[in-house]
């Protein structure tokens, strides 16, 4: 495959040109028939070690980057922050410059606070891959996604894409607006204001409260998560009340008279903002997003792995 990307590590897709997207896409095609052949792996990243570094509870993030990992026959650790010496007062520099003193080449870091990644790319020798920043960036989630609908729609420029749900809590929400905007998409998003960062129209994306109006517009809708764990203040008087009125049902999606593609990057929350008979349904391309996560992540670590060895001669 040909190419370089224009970045060391992936921070963030605020960072990425069009020209990274593309190598990106083309090089996730070509680990996507990979992945499914009888003989899934490939010698790619024999020599190279890569750390998970987990300070956020994750399920599909990290196994798809484990699996990924595997596939291309990279050394792996580990780590998740429970059960570590974090839990004894041992400060992020200190915990990834010990795991580093192994000699490790890649870090795959998950943290609750936005900017960690960026500052560890600022203060330790390794290529530092962002798997989600608090509520910043979850760039091979944004990748990921534009890689699922594109399967499914083909050139994404100028299709309409709604964002729905808890926008302001959500990291898969910037990432995917950085995304789809380079693409050339329309992308309006949907939820309560309140749950709807100031600093959002500055994006350039379009901003409607009224779900029925929304789904009627849309080519594409990517549902995302309530996320309990980080609200704090009464966003919403319930999460009752939530469902009511975002909840998407599959009688909500048959009433709009044409099929959209229902994205959610997973974990649902059954009933909330998607009633499981939606989510199961043929509209949801939820499972594909999975699948392709694999090749995703397979492609940002072969094409990053391919600039530092470059940098070792
Ligand atoms: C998301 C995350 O952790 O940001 N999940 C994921 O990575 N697949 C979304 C979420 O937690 O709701």
């Amino acid at each position: 495959m040909e190419g370089q990307l224009s970045v060391n590590h992936l921070l963030g897709i605020k960072y990425l040109t069009n020209k990274d997207l593309a190598l990106i896409f083309k090089t996730a095609e070509y680990f996507k028939e990979i992945i499914n052949r009888p003989i899934k792996k490939v010698p790619t990243l024999r020599d190279i070690t890569i750390a998970n570094i987990f300070f956020e509870n994750s399920t599909r993030t990290k196994l798809s980057f484990e699996l990924a990992e595997k596939r291309l026959n990279a050394d792996v650790i580990n780590f998740s922050a429970s059960g570590s010496s974090v839990k004894k007062g041992e400060s992020l520099i200190d915990t990834v410059n010990n795991i580093l003193a192994m000699k490790v080449d890649m870090v795959v870091i998950r943290h609750s606070s936005p900017g960690v990644p960026v500052f560890l790319s600022n203060h330790v020798n390794s290529c530092i891959i962002n798997a989600g920043d608090g509520t910043n960036e979850h760039p091979s989630q944004g990748l990921l996604d534009a890689f699922s609908l594109q399967e499914r729609l083909g050139d994404i420029k100028g299709k309409k894409i709604a964002i729905i749900g808890d926008i302001l809590h959500s990291r898969v929400a910037l990432s995917n607006i950085y995304t789809l905007k380079m693409l050339g998409a329309e992308v309006k998003i949907c939820a309560p204001l309140s749950l709807i960062p100031k600093h959002l129209k500055t994006l350039g994306v379009e901003i409607d409260t009224d779900l029925h109006r929304t789904l009627s517009w849309c080519d594409a809708a990517n549902v995302l998560r309530i996320q309990q764990e980080r609200i704090k203040d009464n966003l919403f008087p319930s999460v009752r009340e939530y469902a009511a009125a975002y909840g998407i049902k599959l009688s909500t999606l048959n009433s709009l008279g044409k099929k959209i593609v229902l994205l959610h990057p997973g974990p649902i929350n059954r009933g909330v903002e998607l009633t499981s008979d939606a989510a199961d349904s043929e509209h949801a391309i939820i499972l594909d997003q999975v699948e392709n996560g694999v090749a995703i992540r397979m492609a940002i670590m072969y094409l990053l792995s391919s600039k530092f060895k470059k940098h070792e001669k």
